[in-house]
Formats: C-alpha cells, sequence, structure tokens
C-alpha cells in the first residue's frame, strides 16, 4: 500500500525552546502507526505540526502527495486528515448527537452520505448511541474520549491522528479504547497515527512504532519488535 503521510526533516521551536528535533517518519495507507514517549517527549507538538495548529521552523510534511506544511488546519481536514486532540475535548453543552454534527459541519457531500456516517460511528461506538440525547458535559471520561473519536469519524477522514486516547482512564477502558481504535481502523480502513504514552497497549495494536525522546526519534521499527527490544522493555514497558 502507498505512503499516506510523510514526515521530513522537521523542526518546531517554542521560543528558546527546540521542541521536535529533525523529526522524520511515515505512514502509510492502512496502518496503525504509534508514535511511544515519555511526558514531554514532543508528542502532542508533533501532532500539532501535522494537523497545521503549529507553525514549522524547517522540514516538509507531505499527505496524500500534497505538501500540508504550509496550509491552514480547516483545508487539512477537508484533505481527509482528522486530529482527536489531547484531553478530549467535547463540547460539554451540547448533546452527543449535536457533538458528532459538528464533526461533519464541513462537509459537503450531502445528507445521505452524513447519515451512512452516523450509523457507521453508532455501529463502532454502540454507547453513543444509547446516549445521543445526553449532554456531552456529563458522559464518563470514557465516553467523551469515544465521543471525540466519533466527532473525528464524522470528518470522514482517510487518516486520523490520535493523541493520548488513553489518558486518564481505568485500565478497563483503556483496553475498551484501543479495541475501538482497532475496529476503526480494520473495518472501515481509516490510516491512524496513534500518540501513546501506554507503550504496551499501543505497540499491541499498532503495525509499526517509533520511540520518540527529548524531541528525537531514537528508534523505530515493527511493533512486534519494540515490544521486545530490552531497551524499550526497560524505558518503556516497565521491566527491570
Ligand atoms: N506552548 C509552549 N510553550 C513553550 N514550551 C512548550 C509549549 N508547548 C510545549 N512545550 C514544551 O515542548 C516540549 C514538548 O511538549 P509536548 O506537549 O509536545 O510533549 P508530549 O510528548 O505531548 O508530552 P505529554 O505526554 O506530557 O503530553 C515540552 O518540553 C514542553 O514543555
Ligand atoms: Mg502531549
Amino acid at each position: 500500500m502507498g505512503e499516506l503521510l510523510r514526515v521530513e526533516g522537521v523542526n518546531v521551536y517554542y521560543g528558546s525552546i527546540h521542541a521536535i528535533k529533525d523529526v522524520s517518519f511515515h505512514v502509510d495507507e492502512g496502518e496503525i502507526v504509534t508514535m511511544i514517549g515519555a511526558n514531554g517527549a514532543g508528542k502532542t507538538t508533533t501532532m500539532h505540526a501535522i494537523s497545521g495548529l503549529l507553525k514549522i521552523a524547517s522540514g516538509t510534511i507531505s499527505y496524500d502527495g500534497k505538501m500540508i506544511s504550509r496550509i491552514e488546519p480547516h483545508k487539512i481536514v477537508s484533505l481527509g486528515l482528522a486530529q482527536c486532540p489531547e484531553g478530549r475535548r467535547v463540547f460539554s453543552g451540547l448533546t452527543v448527537h449535536e457533538n458528532l454534527e459538528m464533526g461533519a459541519y464541513s462537509r459537503k457531500d450531502g445528507k445521505d452520505a452524513i447519515q451512512d456516517d452516523f450509523d457507521l460511528v453508532f455501529d463502532l461506538l454502540p454507547r453513543l448511541k444509547e446516549r445521543r440525547n445526553q449532554s456531552a458535559g456529563t458522559l464518563s471520561g470514557g465516553e467523551q474520549q469515544m465521543l471525540a473519536i466519533g466527532r473525528a469519524l464524522m470528518c470522514k477522514p482517510k487518516m486520523l491522528l490520535l493523541d493520548e486516547p488513553s489518558m486518564g482512564l481505568s485500565p478497563l477502558l483503556v483496553k475498551e479504547i484501543f479495541h475501538i481504535i482497532e475496529d476503526v481502523n480494520k473495518k472501515s480502513g481509516v490510516t491512524v497515527l496513534l500518540v501513546e504514552q501506554n507503550a504496551k497497549m499501543a505497540l499491541n495494536i499498532a503495525d509499526r512504532g517509533y520511540v520518540l525522546e527529548t524531541g528525537n526519534i531514537i528508534m523505530e521499527g515493527k511493533a512486534s519488535e519494540l515490544a521486545d527490544n530490552p531497551e524499550v522493555k526497560r524505558a518503556y514497558l516497565g521491566a527491570k
């Protein structure tokens, strides 16, 4: 399968802080690729560089054959690259259904296509269907994360950027969320770039992975090989 996203030699600074350093990686169509790294490694910065929310100092980012390094975030979304931000930001005053509608607001492919995606989202995330008229602010943390994923899917993305979807969830819900991500990838064919501190779960569902440490990619490989790597085990998987 072809390459969908390529990040090449990207640098981002916050003032004098060099947050990501010559970062290069790629994601092929249909893959789940994970980027693992500790607090402050530069994961969210990398995501924001891709989605156009942050200006990159140098390097290039191409998606689906187009250079996207210098175009506006909403245009990047309309190319089929949707981001599910860190901290599951949902519109708490709106219902589940209204939040999902917000995800589809910029689409121009008509009511029927949007209805098909409501059906798809409710099929992948049945909990949202049960709670479609509940206000999003009263959902549990895990349900809000499901809603954030559902809302991103309503943009009809070809590729989804997920920033720490497991953050703050109980072990059981973490399992459920990772299952959902696998389903989104396998059942609806959405390519996934998953940024996670939960290296164990992320490597478990990913095809390939990259390890980010203080702004540098220090390792890459098949997810199964990374999970077996002694250095990764020690630093990220809690092995002695
Ligand atoms: N707006 C900002 N201004 C200054 N420094 C920032 C800003 N945002 C992030 N940083 C710094 O850049 C580095 C990378 O931050 P980033 O948020 O990308 O890390 P992260 O890998 O997502 O961490 P976490 O797992 O905690 O979310 C950190 O040292 C952080 O303090
Ligand atoms: Mg982050």
